[in-house]
């Protein structure tokens, strides 16, 4: 009884296994067998294959080439039986997305994971030069995932981990030949590599930092049209993208062309922002639009006017109470004050995307304040320290005569004390 249980169970997952895959049906697969012993291109899919994410749920070769584990031979690869071979790059997405698009069936394995992979697929550049155009160049699945050996992509080793995404599109889009015929730059990991981006996520290992991914779509890669630069960057700098959509900018922008955020901050070589972008001068990016005399020319000297007041104010008073605080004057609830002059001037940077310095001068006005007293606190205090100082000399100098007067009584005093001894031996 439990042989025949166990013959027909046997049969029961020959069926499955011949398309639908059920969870186990690896063990004994004549594919895993038969190419295990292979080399080279026929081998290395099996070897890699015993640490993918597939096998470890259960699934075996079929589940992507279909033909039959169950039959020993060659014939196990029977075209009846579902094998298709080899599959050339266009059948790759239909492939994965049978299981990977299927909501109901990802479910039992990972109720976590996404099921839009193939739908955003094939919204991408990529997807739509190979399905529409039959341009095998593009991506496809199997070349960001690999074909065998595939990992999740929160697996360090796997080509899709956030620190290895560049290195992965850059196999490609940094290959001048392959792209070539496509005439778009190939630069762009490269400059990635010395943005602000790269370097919070690789040396200061802050994950939030954006890869090529984040900005370009997971599945959707393409690039990000004119309008909506700002909500890609505005995924993460909320409030900047918020001030910029309400600016003027933001329609004159997308009515030139210009791609919002990327315009002053570039696209992949994004580096930490400065006050000196701001303004008329040299460094500025207003002057490529503006003239130091039309309304934006006006607003830039203004903004930066106001910048430059509240950090130089802060930095004066930094200076002078440091100063008195190490003479030994108690000046730290002024140095605390600072703090939040500091955030005002975050405010006040940040605000600058609304492009109007009425707003700039608002969120500068508390820092200013509180700067402008703690200014006044340290000259005080440096004052205190000259009237101590004052005070201090007077001091040596009453002590210094008190001490010469001393000095005086005793030697008025010494010649008789020595006589006296002097006779006496
Ligand atoms: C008895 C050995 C043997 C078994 C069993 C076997 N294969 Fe193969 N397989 C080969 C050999 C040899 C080749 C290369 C010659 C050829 O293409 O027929 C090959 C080729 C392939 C290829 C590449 C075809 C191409 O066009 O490049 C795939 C994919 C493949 N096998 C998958 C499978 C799957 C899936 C199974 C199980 C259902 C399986 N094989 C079972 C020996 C085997
Ligand atoms: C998750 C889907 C998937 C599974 C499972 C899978 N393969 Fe593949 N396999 C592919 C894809 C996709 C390609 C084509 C890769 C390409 O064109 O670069 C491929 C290619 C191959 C090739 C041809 C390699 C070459 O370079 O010509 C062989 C042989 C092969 N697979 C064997 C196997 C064997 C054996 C197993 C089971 C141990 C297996 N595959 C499991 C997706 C899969
Ligand atoms: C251009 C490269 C690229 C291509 C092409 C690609 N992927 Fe991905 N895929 C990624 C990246 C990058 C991630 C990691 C996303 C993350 O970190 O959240 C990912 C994640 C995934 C995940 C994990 C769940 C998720 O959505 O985050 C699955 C499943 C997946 N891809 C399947 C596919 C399938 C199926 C295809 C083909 C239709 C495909 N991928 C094509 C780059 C690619
Ligand atoms: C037979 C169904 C099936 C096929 C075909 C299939 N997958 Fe999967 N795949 C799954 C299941 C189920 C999981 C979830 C496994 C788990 O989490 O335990 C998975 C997991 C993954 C993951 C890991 C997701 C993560 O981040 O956790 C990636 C990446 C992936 N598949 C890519 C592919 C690619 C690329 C192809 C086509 C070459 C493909 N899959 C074909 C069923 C399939
Ligand atoms: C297998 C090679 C390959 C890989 C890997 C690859 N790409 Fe591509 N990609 C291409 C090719 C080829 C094009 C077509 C260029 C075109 O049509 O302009 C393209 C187009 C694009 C475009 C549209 C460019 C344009 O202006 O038309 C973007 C954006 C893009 N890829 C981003 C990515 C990102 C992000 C990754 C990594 C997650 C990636 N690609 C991985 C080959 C690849
Ligand atoms: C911080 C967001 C961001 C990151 C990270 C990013 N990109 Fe881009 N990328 C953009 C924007 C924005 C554009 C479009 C700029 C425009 O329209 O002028 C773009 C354009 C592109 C293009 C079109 C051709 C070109 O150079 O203009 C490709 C291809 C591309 N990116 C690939 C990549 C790759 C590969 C990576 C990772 C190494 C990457 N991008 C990282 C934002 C990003
Ligand atoms: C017209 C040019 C311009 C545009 C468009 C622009 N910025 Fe800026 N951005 C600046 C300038 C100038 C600064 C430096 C302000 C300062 O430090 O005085 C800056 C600073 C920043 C900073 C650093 C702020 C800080 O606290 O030091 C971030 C982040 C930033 N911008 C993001 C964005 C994003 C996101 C967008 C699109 C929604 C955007 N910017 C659009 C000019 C621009
Ligand atoms: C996935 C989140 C994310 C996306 C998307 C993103 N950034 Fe960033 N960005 C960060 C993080 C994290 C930092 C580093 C920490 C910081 O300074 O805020 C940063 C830093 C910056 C800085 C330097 C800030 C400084 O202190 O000087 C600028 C400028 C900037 N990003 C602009 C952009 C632009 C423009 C885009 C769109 C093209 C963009 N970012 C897209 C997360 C993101
Ligand atoms: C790509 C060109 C471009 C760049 C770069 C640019 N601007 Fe402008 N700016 C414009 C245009 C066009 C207008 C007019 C919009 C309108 O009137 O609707 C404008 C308007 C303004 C205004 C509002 C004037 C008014 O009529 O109220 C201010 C303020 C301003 N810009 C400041 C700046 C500052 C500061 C920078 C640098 C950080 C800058 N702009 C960079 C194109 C640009």
């Amino acid at each position: 009884m439990m042989r025949c249980v166990g013959v027909f169970g046997f049969v029961v997952a020959g069926i499955l296994a011949t398309w639908m895959p059920a969870p186990g049906q690896e063990t004994g697969s004549s594919c895993v067998a038969c190419h295990e012993m292979l080399s080279g291109r026929l081998g290395d899919p099996a070897k890699r294959f015993a640490e993918d994410v597939h096998a470890e749920a259960g699934f075996g070769c079929p589940a992507c080439h279909g033909g039959d584990p169950t039959i020993q031979g060659p014939a196990a690869m029977d075209e009846a039986k579902g094998y298709i071979g080899r599959p050339e790059a266009a059948q790759i997405p239909g492939i994965c997305g049978r299981c990977h698009s299927d909501a109901g069936f990802m479910r039992q394995y990972n109720p976590a994971l996404r099921v839009d992979q193939v739908q955003e697929y094939l919204t991408s550049v990529h997807g739509q030069r190979l399905l529409g155009a039959g341009d095998t160049a593009v991506a496809n699945c199997a070349s960001c995932h690999g074909p065998h050996g595939i990992l999740p992509a929160t697996d360090p080793r796997s080509p899709v981990y956030a620190l290895n995404v560049a290195d992965t599109c850059a196999g490609c889009h940094s290959d001048t030949a392959r792209m070539a015929p496509y005439g778009i730059p190939t630069d762009q990991a490269e400059k990635y590599r010395r943005s602000i981006h790269w370097e919070t996520m690789s040396e200061g290992g802050d994950m939030s930092a954006p890869t090529c991914n984040d900005c370009h779509g997971n599945h959707g890669a393409a690039p990000p049209g004119i309008s909506w630069v700002g909500h890609v960057c505005g995924q993460c700098h909320v409030v900047m993208a918020e001030y910029f959509e309400a600016s003027r900018h933001s329609a004159a922008f997308e009515m030139m062309g210009v791609p919002g955020c990327a315009r002053c901050h570039q696209n992949h070589e994004i580096r930490p922002a400065s006050d000196g972008m701001l303004g008329m001068g040299e460094e500025a990016v207003c002057v490529t639009c503006h003239r130091p005399d039309d309304v934006g020319g006006q607003g830039a000297i203004a903004m930066r006017a106001t910048i430059d007041t509240l950090s130089g104010t802060i930095d004066s008073a930094r200076v002078v109470l440091e100063h008195a605080e190490d003479s030994g004057v108690e000046v730290s609830s002024a140095l605390a004050t600072l703090n939040d002059a500091r955030s005002s001037l975050i405010k006040a940077r940040t605000a600058v995307h609304a492009f109007d310095p009425e707003k700039v001068a608002a969120d500068a006005e508390p820092g200013m304040k509180i700067a402008g007293e703690a200014l006044v606190r340290g000259r005080q205090a440096l004052g205190e320290l000259r009237f101590r100082r004052i005070g201090l000399a007077v001091a040596v100098l009453i002590i210094g005569a008190l001490i010469v007067g001393l000095v005086l009584k005793i030697k008025e005093v010494e010649p008789s004390v020595g006589a006296t001894d002097g006779r006496d031996t």
